[in-house]
């Protein structure tokens, strides 16, 4: 199955990375254009090429790794989804610039983050509504990234979580994380699964288990 990426900042990179390193075949794509990733594909060798967003949004696996306030611009105006897979990369948070103000009412302020309110929804329900007709499977947004390239650790594979509606959607993700050397495990739906391994709340968000 062909995969493409969008978004190449912190999540999108160290996935290419970890999908480099097993000779996954990859389609990467960022908001300044191809040109741009020139020194990340140099670093990671041919089994990843940089593309547009259009070009890594016809891919039959889709990766979505930019911010939550991105999404909508990111996602507009794609090719038809056609029952394509859309993995939900993301996390409902705002990153916080550097010289932000102190705000003793954010608990993540320390870790540079703001949780964004979604009301009762979860996040992937949001994000399911820019891509209609893709099924959106939650995946790969779990732990900090910079562990991503190194998925095989002391002697055992990274625990890499997952949820979603669609069986075969999921069936299709999990070999996607298995083959790129992490173990898969299903938290079950979006709406049970996506909200225990969200982040910043979500009672296994950045726990880093190891199958041993
Ligand atoms: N950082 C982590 O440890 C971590 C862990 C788990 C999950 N996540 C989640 O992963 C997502 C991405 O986070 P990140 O840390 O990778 O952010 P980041 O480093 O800021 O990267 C964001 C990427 O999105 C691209 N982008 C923004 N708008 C776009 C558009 N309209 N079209 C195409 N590409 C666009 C940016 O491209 P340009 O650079 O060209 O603007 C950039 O490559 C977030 O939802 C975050 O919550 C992050």
């Amino acid at each position: 199955m062909s995969i493409g990426i969008i978004g190449s900042g912190a999540l999108g990179s160290n996935l290419a990375r970890a999908f480099a390193k097993k000779g996954i075949s990859a389609i990467i794509s960022t908001r300044r254009g191809p040109e741009s990733l020139a020194s990340l594909i140099a670093e990671v060798g041919p089994s990843i090429k940089a593309g547009t967003v259009e070009e890594a949004a016809s891919a039959d696996i889709v990766i979505v790794a930019v911010r939550w306030e991105s999404i909508e611009e990111a996602l507009i105006g794609l090719p038809a989804w056609n029952g394509r897979i859309v993995v939900d990369g993301t996390n409902p948070v705002e990153f916080l610039a550097p010289d932000a103000p102190e705000d003793p009412t954010n608990p993540l302020a320390a870790y540079g983050i703001k949780a964004i309110d979604l009301g009762d929804k979860q996040s992937s329900e949001i994000l399911s509504t820019y891509v209609p007709g893709a099924r959106v499977v939650k995946a790969f947004n779990h732990l900090d990234v910079n562990v991503l390239p190194e998925p095989e650790v002391s002697g055992g594979q990274r625990v890499l979580f997952y949820s979603g509606d669609d069986a075969e959607a999921k069936a299709d993700v999990s070999k996607l994380i298995n083959a790129a050397g992490f173990f898969a495990v299903d938290l079950g739906s979006l709406e049970v699964g996506g909200r225990l391994a969200s982040l910043p709340f979500g009672s296994l968000s950045a726990t880093n288990f190891i199958k041993i």
